[in-house]
This record gives C-alpha cells, sequence and structure tokens, in this order.
C-alpha cells in the first residue's frame, strides 16, 4: 500500500491526489475570514456538500454545478488540484478538508472562516468506503468486507480513524464558526431535505426566495444529482474509476450496513466506537 498511499502525520492519503507539494500548499495557505469549508470524514456527504453549498451561495443559480466538475467548484484543500483552481474561485469560496482539526493550516485557527461539518454513521461510511475501495484503482484492495472492518477500525484508511475524526471537529475553540450536521439530518430533518438545507442555509447568513429553494432541493435529491456529470464522477476514465464495479453516487442511504453486517460485526463494532467515544460527550441520533 506504500505505493498507493503518502502517509502524513500518519494518516493514509492516496498518491493520486496529494504530493509533498500538495500538502506544503496546504500547510502555508492563506486563509480568509469569509471563507467557508466544508469539512468530511470521506464517505459521509462530501459531494452532495459540494453540490448544495454552492448553490445557497449564489442565490439558486445552477450554473455552476452544471458546468464545472465539482473537485473544482469546491476544491480539497490538501489536493493537488487546489493550487491550480485556488485563484478562479470567487469570494466567499467554498473550500473542501478531510483534515483532522489539529492539522488545518495555522491561518485557519486566527480567523474567522466557517466550517460546516457533515458527519455520518460509521457502518455505513465503512460500507460506502468499501464499496468505493472495490471501484478506484487509486486504492488498495479491501479484501473481505471483516478484514476492511478491522482496518477501518484500527486508522488504516483513507484519513485515519473516524472516531478521531469526528471528535477533533467537536473543538469547543470553534464555537458558532460551526455548524456540524449529520447525513442522517440532512435527509431526515423532513422527508424533503428542506429543513437541512434551511439549517446550512441560516447559518451561513443567506435567504433563497421559496421558489429558489424549491429547485436546490429538488436538484440536490439523490436521484437527480445522481445524473449530474459534473458530480457524478463519470468523467473520470473507467480505468481509475469502474462504475460498473460500484458507482461513486451508489446508494444516497442512511442504513445500508444492514445489508452488509452480521449481528456479531455489528455488535463488535458498536462496542469498539463506543469504547473510543467514551467521555466525548458526543452523541449521535443513529446510537439513539
Ligand atoms: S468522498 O470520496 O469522501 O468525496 O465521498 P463523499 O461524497 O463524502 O461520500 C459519498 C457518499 O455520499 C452519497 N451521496 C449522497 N447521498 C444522498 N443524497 C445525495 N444527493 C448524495 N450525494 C452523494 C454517495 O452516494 C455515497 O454514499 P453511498 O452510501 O456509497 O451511496
Amino acid at each position: 500500500s506504500n505505493a498507493l498511499y503518502l502517509v502524513y502525520h500518519g494518516l493514509f492519503l492516496p498518491k493520486v491526489a496529494h504530493s509533498e507539494n500538495s500538502l506544503n500548499y496546504f500547510e502555508t495557505f492563506v486563509v480568509q475570514d469569509d471563507d467557508i469549508f466544508i469539512i468530511s470524514y470521506p464517505k459521509s456527504g462530501t459531494t452532495w456538500m459540494q453540490e448544495i453549498i454552492p448553490l445557497l451561495l449564489n442565490g439558486g443559480d445552477l450554473t455552476p454545478v452544471q458546468t464545472i466538475p465539482n473537485w473544482d467548484r469546491v476544491p480539497w484543500l490538501e489536493e493537488t488540484r487546489a493550487a491550480v483552481v485556488m485563484d478562479k474561485l470567487s469570494s466567499p469560496r467554498a473550500i473542501v478538508s478531510h483534515m483532522p482539526y489539529h492539522l488545518m493550516p495555522s491561518t485557519f485557527f486566527s480567523s474567522k472562516a466557517k466550517v460546516v461539518y457533515i458527519a455520518r454513521n460509521p457502518k455505513d461510511v465503512l460500507v460506502s468506503s468499501f464499496h468505493y475501495h472495490r471501484m478506484a484503482s487509486f486504492l488498495d484492495d479491501p479484501g473481505t468486507f471483516e478484514e476492511f472492518i478491522n482496518k477501518f477500525q484500527t486508522g488504516q484508511v483513507l484519513f485515519g480513524k473516524w472516531t478521531d475524526h469526528v471528535k477533533s471537529w467537536k473543538s469547543p475553540d470553534l464555537g458558532d464558526r460551526i455548524l456540524y450536521i449529520t447525513y442522517e439530518d440532512i435527509l431526515f430533518l423532513s422527508q424533503d431535505l428542506r429543513g437541512g438545507i434551511e439549517r446550512i442555509l441560516c447559518f451561513l447568513g443567506r435567504q433563497l426566495s421559496e421558489d429558489a429553494l424549491d429547485h436546490v432541493i429538488e436538484h440536490c435529491q439523490f436521484k437527480n444529482m445522481k445524473h449530474n456529470k459534473m458530480s457524478n464522477y463519470s468523467l473520470v476514465p473507467q480505468e481509475i474509476m469502474d462504475s460498473s464495479k460500484s458507482p461513486f453516487l451508489r446508494k444516497g442511504i442512511a442504513g445500508d450496513w444492514k445489508n452488509h453486517f452480521s449481528p456479531e460485526m455489528e455488535a463488535k463494532f458498536n462496542a469498539a466506537i463506543n469504547e473510543e467515544m467514551k467521555g466525548s460527550g458526543i452523541r449521535f441520533s443513529w446510537d439513539e
């Protein structure tokens, strides 16, 4: 796996998109007060936020999401593309990162930049990641599902342990700079995404007409977004991402883990996660 991954502060990052140069760019990046960061552990809803947030920032105009690939529309700060496209972004810039809180660039901490953090049920994250490893040639073979559970729990996966990530972004230092939301909140706050999207809109201090909001909601539904070439990764050549093995926008539901975990696997996984979350004071809706 050393051929495929860089190790950065103990975290595995795929070499296809990360380099020493890109990480140097990340570390020395000058954050602006009006920047908006979308932060996520991989497979938690990043692509969805790369769709929703640009729409909310520009009054619901669909042009950017229909003409600019998601990785250039809302670039990953740690990836090689960042240096190429950052200058083309207009303010307020929307930027994505998968980094844990303590590894953010130093200017992030002294800025007022806002953060939309999206977390997802770790069992669904794991399932999504498992299928992603099957379709992406730049990732390790996941092995059996059981083997992949072990790698996930020990942090031998992209960006380290899920528990470390979700805990790190609960830092009280962030105050009201952060909206900590879950994939499940967005799906279920109301049947039609309205509640979740309105929360993000309010956090960003923006307003949309009812009409524009209806359009955004319609566009960001899984069944519609799945067909947006600028967001479904169909622009990536098949030898790099093979959607015949598993599409990038795969199922878009909560609870697909039930089709993958045996009761024994689930009990063991829950016990391990609960142990790591103990004392953090964090409760997620999926634990209720
Ligand atoms: S990545 O590689 O970190 O950028 O992946 P990420 O985008 O975070 O996660 C991919 C999962 O998000 C699902 N997704 C959506 N779900 C519901 N609605 C919409 N609109 C949507 N867009 C993306 C995507 O299908 C992946 O989850 P799974 O469970 O594999 O379907």
